[in-house]
This record gives C-alpha cells, structure tokens and sequence, in this order.
C-alpha cells in the first residue's frame, strides 16, 4: 500500500520543476509532509543580500530593545495587514508567499507611518512567475530576491488569491474582466492589465539570533520566519512551548514580542491559516526556549508610493527589471550554485 507520505512525495515531484531550489536529492532538504504544510528551504539556494542601510543590530543592541513590542499596536496604531488563508478555496501549501507578501505589506505600513491605506503585495503572483516556489511549497527569501531583480509586485487587487500553479503570463501578473453583451450571449472577456503601481524592494536579507532578529523587527518591521507546523496544529492560543517539534516545514511572520506575567518570554507571530485557528490567526510563541527561530528573511520596501499616488515613476525606479515576461521558473540563485 502507498504511504500518504511516498504519495505526496510522488505529487511533489510531478509538480516540481527539475534541478531547481527543489532539488529533492539534498540531504538537508526541510520537508515534512505530515502537517501538510511545505515550506521547503534548500541550504543551496542560499542567496546574495542586498543591503543598503545600516543593519538594525548594528546600532540596536540587545539590551536597548524594550520588554515588549508589537506591531499590532504601538501606541494604539496597527500596522499590520490582515489575516489570511493560504488554504482556500483550494489546498495550497503557499506560506512561503503569505508569510512574506504579509510582512512586505506591514512595512509598507511602518514605512508610511500608518499615513497610507493597507497595500497587500499578491502572493498569488509569486506563485506565477516568482521562481522562488508554488502551491507544493517554496522559499519567502527567494520570493523577496525575486520581487527586487523583477522590479516590482503589484497588489492584490491585480490578482486575487486562486490557491493554484498558474503560467507565468502577462494576465497572471495583472488581471482585469469586463462584461461583454450581445444578443446571443452574455459574457466576460479577461484581460491583461499592463499600467499598474507596484511595491518595490530596496533591500532584502537574512538575520540569524534573536539578538538580530528582535532589532531588525523593531527597526524596520515584521520578518519572515520558518517553523515546524506540527507543534501549531491544534493551537488555540496562549504561548506555545514548541514541544516535539521536528525540521522546519512551513513559514510565518514574527511582528513582536512580550513576556507574560509569570515571565515566560515569547514571540508574536502571524500564520496565513485564517482568523479561526489560533489566537484570531495570531499566535505567541516561546523565546529563548526551545523555538529558535533560525535565519529569518526581511525586504524593505520603497517608502516613496510614489506608484500608488499616481506620479510617474522615474527609469531610474523601475531601472532593474521591468518586463515580468514569461520567466524560466529556474531561479538565478539554483542555476549559480
Ligand atoms: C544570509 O546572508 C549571508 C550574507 O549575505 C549569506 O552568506 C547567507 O547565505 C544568507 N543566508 C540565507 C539563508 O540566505
Ligand atoms: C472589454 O475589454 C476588451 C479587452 O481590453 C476590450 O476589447 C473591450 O472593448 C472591452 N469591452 C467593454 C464592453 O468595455
């Protein structure tokens, strides 16, 4: 009898793109497929930052962070974009995108200081052309890499989450439908939008440590962190110990941290499983215990708008890459290893 696990292994890898970041014969490779979540992270796809300002933990020691902080609230303003569901109207195992097109648009948020109305970066176009993964699992650090060599991500309201592998055309990056009358029929025609505003990447990077991970949260905003799924399932709120868990197979966002009366110190994540599970779509789980959160992924985005108020963007802004175009799913990164 076939296992549930050799079954989706044997989708995987009829979904899978050969001698990509997925290469499935690494060792290290982090798949567990038992809590259904993939967030695969090859150690190969190791990447190049691109790091312009000074890091957070530079000039942000430790011990000059506060107890606590939560970009849920600071000083009675959220700056947070709201809970999603990677899981409907289909199964996607699409945390990868979530977790990071979620803490783009929190920073986009922080970088305006709450002056501009919520963006959401559309992790459905990751999924399309962004090479750095699909609904069988991918890499939030990729993602980021990918949305500053492609110049740009459009919102949501270009492309609406559809929880499926989709070519990378041009009506996958920016879609719009119009309805269409005649005397014999009543339809739509769906076609490509080719002018719209995009969120564009400045920096992007990793930090490792809570040290770093907690001054690069504070400093510019929420990060992109990967986790074992199993100890969440079933989590339905106060702080999660992180008891029995194995490799990392699925990501999420930290935005915060706090310790609780007793001092028991933890984390504020966000997961992309909807507002039923958890604490409304939120969780808190323990710092310094047995969770450690690793090597997490942060983009900066630009803070101008300039897309989203209409002005004309220079050459100069787009100057990286314009065109999405059909692109190789084979990322720059797996290709140079
Ligand atoms: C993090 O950045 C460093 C420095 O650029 C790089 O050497 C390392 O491979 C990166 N780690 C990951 C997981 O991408
Ligand atoms: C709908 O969009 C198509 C493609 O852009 C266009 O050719 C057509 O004229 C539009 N129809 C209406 C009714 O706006």
């Amino acid at each position: 009898m076939i296992s549930i696990v050799s079954l989706a292994f044997l989708i995987f890898a009829l979904h899978a793109p050969s001698s990509t970041a997925f290469d499935m014969s690494s060792s290290e490779m982090s798949v567990v497929y038992r809590y259904g979540e993939l967030a695969l992270r090859d150690p190969a796809s190791y990447r190049n930052e691109i790091v312009i300002s000074p890091r957070p933990y530079s000039y942000l020691l430790a011990d000059e962070l506060p107890a606590s902080w939560d970009w849920r609230n600071v000083d009675g303003l959220s700056y947070t974009t709201p809970i999603q569901n990677q899981h409907i109207p289909v199964y996607c195992g699409s945390c990868w995108s979530f977790s990071a097109m979620s803490s783009l648009g929190d920073r986009l948020n922080i970088a305006s200081n709450g002056q501009h109305p919520d963006i959401m970066p559309a992790p459905q176009v990751l999924i399309n052309c962004g090479s750095a993964g699909d609904c069988n699992g991918g890499d939030s650090g990729a993602a980021y890499a990918w949305i500053y060599e492609a110049g740009g991500i459009p919102d949501t309201s270009c492309q609406a989450y559809e929880a499926q592998n989709r070519a990378c055309t041009a009506e996958n990056i920016c879609r719009n439908c119009n309805a269409t009358f005649s005397r014999l029929r009543k339809g739509q025609t769906c076609f490509a939008v080719t002018e719209y505003p995009k969120i564009y990447v400045e920096e992007h990077g990793n930090v490792t440590g809570d040290a770093q991970i907690m001054a690069e949260i504070f400093a510019r905003g929420p990060v992109v962190c990967y986790i074992d799924a199993g100890p969440l399932e079933g989590y339905t709120g106060g702080v999660n110990m992180y008891e029995g868990a194995g490799r990392t197979n699925h990501a999420i966002a930290l935005v915060g941290w706090g310790e609780t009366e007793d001092g028991l110190k933890y984390y504020v994540g966000r997961n992309s499983w909807g507002t039923y599970w958890g604490e409304n779509g939120w969780f808190r789980i323990v710092r310094g215990g047995l969770f450690d959160a690793g090597t997490c992924f942060w983009a900066v985005p630009s803070s101008d708008f300039s897309d989203y108020r209409g002005v004309e963007h220079s050459e100069e802004r787009m100057g990286r890459r314009t065109d999405f175009g059909s692109r190789d799913r084979v990322s720059k990164w797996s290709t140079e290893k």
